[in-house]
Formats: structure tokens, C-alpha cells, sequence
């Protein structure tokens, strides 16, 4: 992969402009097809879903064709509120044709009746940005109706559990067995299996089936082929957003691509959002690959890395995640409720330099406790991030009990707002270091 394909040096101004860049290739390309030969495709591509998880996009999209239904539904999750996360509003904004192209062929390779767009109220250069491409592309062969739901702030939203409550009306409070099994507008007897997909994952199938799934794994590795668009932000000299191939070590993402630390300071940990456990440098050399990343006791997730220099406290920056979790429980479980309430309660009090041993105890305590009849992964990331940073810099939590902080420094929470003139805005929830 030499040249950025999803996020283009110039975005895309009109969808006359995108087909003269070669965009509805991929979609002429499938209907030539059966939809199952599509759907193979996909999986030969090996094409690993970018919202989370990596789950193969074309074993997804076959399960969903192989349950008996006569409705079927696509959803393109652009719910986007991964802390450190900003890839699918840029590729909306600056290529929304590419991933409406996408939506495209997975409708036509699953049997979707009907298409939803979910993202949240607050994207609005996004929502502009589909609703403009979906009037200006209203010719496109094998057209599904897509309907955009615009909804809340909530990071659960983004869980597809949740996503399809939504969708329905309701708030975004997952539910029990996931859309593949019951899908939007379930009901006894007619179960409506739903592929959700995320955003960049569906504006990568143009490509592979414009250009095939060999081309497709060129670039990548083995178990994740292809490119990724990450995200970069915090303590280095050129944060951004950077479209690159897969295998690339962490290191040379930090370092080369986003301009390493600033003069005199040292790269002191990345964590990967809020879903799973951070890196020390030591791990830095680990490849960008959803297998490798795991192996190394982190994820790949959505391909966003906070990083943060040796100034920054590990305690405040572990509060800052815990008590993001902790809000955004919706309560449903008690384990998670309780337990992220407790374990960002707990680091509170360390982190103002009024808790002991006791409180340390109980936050590893409640980290062992948290996911306990888990209706949704969010509390996973509770106990692996918690866990990890403990783990990692014992020391300076230890350093925290009874003493207030060294070193305080004002770090913002990074939940993105925007991307502009090279820097993020972060929603407003501030953490006093
Ligand atoms: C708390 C939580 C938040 C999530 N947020 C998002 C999100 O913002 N966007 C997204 O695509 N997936 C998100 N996911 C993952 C989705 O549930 C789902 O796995 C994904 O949309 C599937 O698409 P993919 O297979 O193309 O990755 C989230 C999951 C959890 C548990
Ligand atoms: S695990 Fe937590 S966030 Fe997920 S549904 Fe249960 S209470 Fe809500």
C-alpha cells in the first residue's frame, strides 16, 4: 500500500469527483457477482473489522446470510466515542462517498432490505457531510434505502448492542444477545439478523473488490492484512491522523509517524482507548496487528493511542479512564456499576493523595469482580487498562498513598472534540494531575 486510500491527501469535494477518482468501481465490480461470491470475497481479503474487536468482516457477513430470515439489516456504526478515537468522522468528512460505496456492496453481499447509518447528534460536519452524498449519489446501482439515526453522547452507543436500541427509539443501553441473533425490529419468529459494521471497516470493502483480495493482503500481515487509519494524539511533537499499512511496530508510529517526544522528555506509556491495557516502551516494538497487539497484553482496537511523556502521572491518567468507564456504565449490571464506581472512587482518593493500601487493594480487588455477568465489553476495558497501569508503574502508585502528586500537571481527558491545523480538541472533562 503506497498511497492513502480511505483518507485522501485531498478529500473528495463531489461524487462527480469521487467516480472520476475511480470511486463505484468496487460497486459495479460486485453486482456483477452472486451476493455469496461477495460476501467470499471479503472473507479472502481477510479484511478484520476496524471498530474494536477485528472480527472478520466476511465470516461476519456470511453467518448473517446463512441464518433464515426474510429481513435482513446493515448498519454502519459511525457512533464514533472511543477516548483517543477520531477516524471515522475524518474519513466521513473527508471521503463520505467511499464508505456509502461501501455500504453499498455489504447490502447487496448480505440481503439488507434497509440500511442505518447510526452516529451521534453531535457529529455534525459528519451527518452534512452523508446527507450531501447520499442526495448527490442517489443513482447508484443496487440501492438499499439508507436512513441516518442521529443520536446521544453516549459512549455505549458505539456498542452494537446498544446501537440497534437505538436505532429502535429507545436509549442506548445494550441488549441481551447481539444484532446477528436478534436484529433491528426483532420479534418472535422473525429475528432479522443485523451485520453491524464499523465505518472504516465498510470503506475498505470498495477497494477490495475494485482491486481483488490478493492486492488486498499485500499490505498488512498475515492475520491483518491491509491498512488502518490511527489516530495519535497527546504527548508528541506531530499528532494526527495517519493512514498506514498493518505491521508496523508501535514504535515507529509513536516515534517516526507522529514525531516522538518533545525535546528532553521520554515516551512513558500509550494507551489504546479505554478498552484495553496500556503499553510500556518496553512493548513499543510490538506490531499494529490485532493478534500481536493482544499477545502483548493491549489491542489493536480502533487504532487510536494516547501517548503520554514522562511528565504526565500515571495515576491521574489511569483516573481519567476509570472514571470515564464509571460514568459511562449504564447501570444494567450490577458488577460493572459498582465495580468502576468503586475502582475510579479508589483511584481518586490516590490520586488526591489521601488513600492507602487499603484503597489500592480494593480497586485490584474490584478489577478481579468487574465484569461479572457483563451484559457488554465495557467493563473489560475497566480491568485490563486499571490492571495493566497498576502493574506497570507499581511504583509510582505506591509513591501516591498518603502524598499528594510530585509532579501535577493538567491533563485533558481524550475524548475528541475536533481535528484541525495539526491539533485535537477534547470534550471538556478535565483531570487535575
Ligand atoms: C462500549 C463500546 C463502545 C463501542 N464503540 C464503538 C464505536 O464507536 N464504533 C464502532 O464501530 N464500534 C464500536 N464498538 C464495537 C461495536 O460493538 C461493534 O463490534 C463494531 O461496530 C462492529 O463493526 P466491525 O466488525 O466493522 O468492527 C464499541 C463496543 C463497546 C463495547
Ligand atoms: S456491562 Fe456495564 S455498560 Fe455494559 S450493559 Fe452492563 S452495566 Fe451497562
Amino acid at each position: 500500500m503506497n498511497e492513502p486510500l480511505l483518507v485522501l491527501t485531498e478529500p473528495v469535494r463531489s461524487a462527480a469527483e469521487y467516480l472520476a477518482r475511480g470511486g463505484g468501481q468496487g460497486l459495479a465490480a460486485a453486482i456483477t457477482r452472486a451476493p455469496a461470491q461477495v460476501a467470499a470475497e471479503v472473507r479472502r481479503s481477510g479484511l478484520r473489522g476496524r471498530g474494536g474487536s477485528g472480527f472478520p468482516t466476511g465470516e461476519k457477513w456470511e453467518s448473517v446470510r446463512a441464518r433464515p430470515s426474510r429481513t435482513r439489516y446493515l448498519v454502519c456504526n459511525a457512533a464514533e466515542g472511543e477516548p483517543a478515537t477520531f477516524k471515522d468522522r475524518w474519513i466521513i468528512r473527508r471521503n463520505p462517498y467511499q464508505v456509502l460505496e461501501g455500504i453499498a456492496i455489504a447490502a447487496y453481499a448480505i440481503g439488507a432490505t434497509k440500511v442505518y447509518i447510526a452516529i451521534k447528534e453531535a457529529s455534525t460536519k459528519e451527518i452534512e457531510a452523508l446527507r450531501r452524498a447520499m442526495t448527490e449519489m442517489t443513482d447508484m446501482p443496487a440501492q438499499v434505502p439508507v436512513e441516518l439515526t442521529a443520536g446521544p453522547d453516549d459512549y455505549l452507543f458505539g456498542d452494537e448492542k446498544a446501537t440497534v436500541e437505538v436505532i429502535e427509539g429507545r436509549e442506548a443501553l445494550p441488549r441481551i444477545l447481539p444484532p446477528y441473533q436478534v436484529g433491528l425490529f426483532a420479534r418472535s419468529g422473525r429475528p432479522n439478523p443485523t451485520v453491524v459494521n464499523n465505518v472504516e471497516t465498510l470503506a475498505n470493502v470498495p477497494l477490495i473488490l475494485r482491486r481483488g483480495a490478493d492486492w488486498f493482503r499485500e499490505s498488512g500481515t498475515l492475520g491483518s492484512p491491509g491498512g488502518m487509519v490511527f489516530t495519535v494524539c497527546g504527548d508528541v511533537r506531530r499528532p494526527g491522523m495517519y493512514e498506514l499499512p498493518l505491521g508496523l511496530s508501535l514504535d515507529a508510529l509513536v516515534h517516526l509517524v507522529g514525531g516522538g517526544p518533545r525535546e528532553g522528555r521520554k515516551i512513558k506509556a500509550v494507551v489504546p482507548g479505554a478498552s484495553a491495557g496500556l503499553l510500556p516502551p518496553e512493548r513499543f516494538g510490538t506490531p499494529l496487528d490485532f493478534d500481536m497487539m493482544r499477545a502483548a497484553g493491549s489491542a489493536l482496537g480502533s487504532g487510536g493511542f494516547a501517548v503520554y511523556d514522562d511528565t504526565a502521572c500515571m495515576v491521574a491518567v489511569t483516573l481519567g479512564f476509570a472514571r470515564f468507564l464509571a460514568d459511562e456504565s449504564c447501570g444494567q449490571c450490577p458488577a460493572c456499576k459498582h465495580g468502576c464506581t468503586a475502582i475510579a472512587d479508589g483511584l481518586d482518593r490516590i490520586e488526591r493523595g489521601i488513600g492507602g493500601q487499603d484503597d489500592l487493594r480494593t480497586v485490584l480487588t474490584r478489577c478481579d469482580t468487574v465484569t461479572g455477568g457483563r451484559r457488554c465489553a465495557l467493563p473489560v476495558g475497566a480491568e485490563l487498562l486499571v490492571r495493566s497501569a497498576i502493574e506497570t508503574f507499581r511504583e509510582e502508585f505506591e509513591a501516591h498513598l498518603g502524598r499528594p502528586c510530585p509532579r501535577p500537571r493538567c491533563l485533558p481527558f481524550p475524548l475528541i472534540a475536533d481535528f484541525g491545523d495539526g491539533r485535537f480538541s477534547y470534550q471538556t472533562r478535565e483531570v487535575a494531575a
